[in-house]
Order: C-alpha cells, then structure tokens, then sequence
C-alpha cells in the first residue's frame, strides 16, 4: 500500500482480531518509523508497554475480572459532546447487528474491550504526569504513525481509552511507574475479515465543519 491516501483510509477500528500471532519483526518495524513522529521540543514523551503472550493473557483476565465487577473510572463527556458517543454507539452495534434496545449484548459487546477484541498483542501509552498539552498532542502524533505503519504491515489496530478505566489494573500488572498517565491503549493483531463490524468506516463530518478559511 504505497498510496498515503489509501493509507490514511484504509486504517479503521477493528473490533475482532484472529489469534494468528503478530510476527515481532512488523512490531519492531512499526515502533521503529512511530519514533519519526514530531514532538514538542523533541522531548518524545510516549512510554509504550507491549504486552502479548503470558503477560497479554494475565492482563485480560485481570481486566475482565474487574470489569465484570466494577464501573470503569472514565471521566464524564461534557453534555453538548455526549451525543456523538451515542451516534458512534448506533453505528458501531449496529453493524455488529446489535440491537439499540439489546442492552445484553451491548454489554458484552463493551466487555470485549477488555480483551481487546481478541487481539494477540496489545500495547500501552503513557505520558509523564507533569507534561501537559502539547505534549499529550505530541503522543497522539506518535500513536497515529504507529497505527499507520501497522496499518501498511498488514495489521488491524484500535486505540482503546477503555483500558484507563481500569488503571490500577495496569499498574499492578504491568508494574507501571507512579509518575506516569496511562492516556490508552492500541490492540494490535490480524483482522478477522468475516466480523461485520470490522468493515465499518464511520463518517466524518465535513472539512467545513472544523476548519474556517479566514478569507480577507
Ligand atoms: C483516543 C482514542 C480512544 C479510543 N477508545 C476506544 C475504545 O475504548 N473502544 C473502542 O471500541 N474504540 C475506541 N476508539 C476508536 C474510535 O471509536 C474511532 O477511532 C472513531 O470512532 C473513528 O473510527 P475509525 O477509527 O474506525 O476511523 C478510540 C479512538 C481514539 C483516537
């Protein structure tokens, strides 16, 4: 996939992977061009933990343990932006064929997260807890390009602010540093083509909506 277009398109959430395992080469190549990614004054403030294997799968039952037992501690959307949660929600269920009134299986569909949709690999981004904004941007800038390089090696990813719900889960397991955020995580591993869902693209608004040319 040459094409940076097609790239930029062609990378979507994916929410079933196979267990096909994800070849440490492709890892390795893609975290390798992420580190390319610009960064307020260079400083590279993303802390990355992969996780796949033994650890993945200790990980997974300790987060489905907890999430069957306690809300995530996610903060609240502001009121005017919780709308697009739920327009997403429509979407996303709704090409998984779940049903808005099934709240059953929307609560499956959400615990799924927790086992990062089946994917072989996961991995976990972190900031220092004293950088602020530009530096939050700067680890969004690198978990795009990591995401991209993924995305033209072949494999599926989505990003997944579900995992902060469940922090001390995280630390515990992974032996986090107390000075770091955990801002998300990425599942990473091949698509299961035959999951409708995965052939989702949800819509963009469009450029008009977000962007104003100040003509004289
Ligand atoms: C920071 C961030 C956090 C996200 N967290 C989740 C998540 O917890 N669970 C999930 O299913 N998708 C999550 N997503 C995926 C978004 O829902 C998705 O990117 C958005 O709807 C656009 O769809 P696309 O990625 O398929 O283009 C997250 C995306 C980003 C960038």
């Amino acid at each position: 996939m040459a094409d940076f277009d097609q790239l930029v398109k062609a990378r979507h959430s994916i929410r079933k992977f196979l267990s096909t395992p994800v070849p440490r080469t492709l890892l390795n190549e893609s975290l390798a061009l992420a580190q390319f990614a610009p960064s307020n004054s260079n400083i590279q403030p993303w802390h990355v933990l992969i996780a796949d294997g033994v650890r993945r799968d200790r990980l997974k039952e300790a987060l489905m343990t907890e999430a069957k037992r306690a809300a995530p501690v996610v903060p609240q959307l502001p009121e005017e932006f919780k709308h697009f949660r739920q327009e997403l929600g429509a979407e996303v269920y709704g090409a998984m064929g779940i049903a808005r009134e099934d709240k059953a299986s929307r609560a499956v569909a959400v615990l799924r997260n927790y086992e990062f949709f089946g994917a072989p690999v996961v991995a976990i981004i972190c900031i220092h807890q004293d950088l602020g904004r530009a530096d939050d941007m700067s680890v969004g800038m690198y978990v795009q390009t990591l995401m991209l390089a993924l995305t033209e090696r072949g494999l599926g990813t989505c990003c997944e602010v579900s995992l902060a719900g469940y922090s001390d889960i995280l630390r515990t397991e992974l032996n986090i540093q107390p000075e770091l955020v955990i801002i998300c995580g990425i599942a990473i591993g091949y698509t299961d083509p035959d999951f409708p869902g995965n052939h989702l693209h949800v819509g963009r608004a469009p450029v008009e909506h977000n962007v104003v040319y100040l003509d004289s």
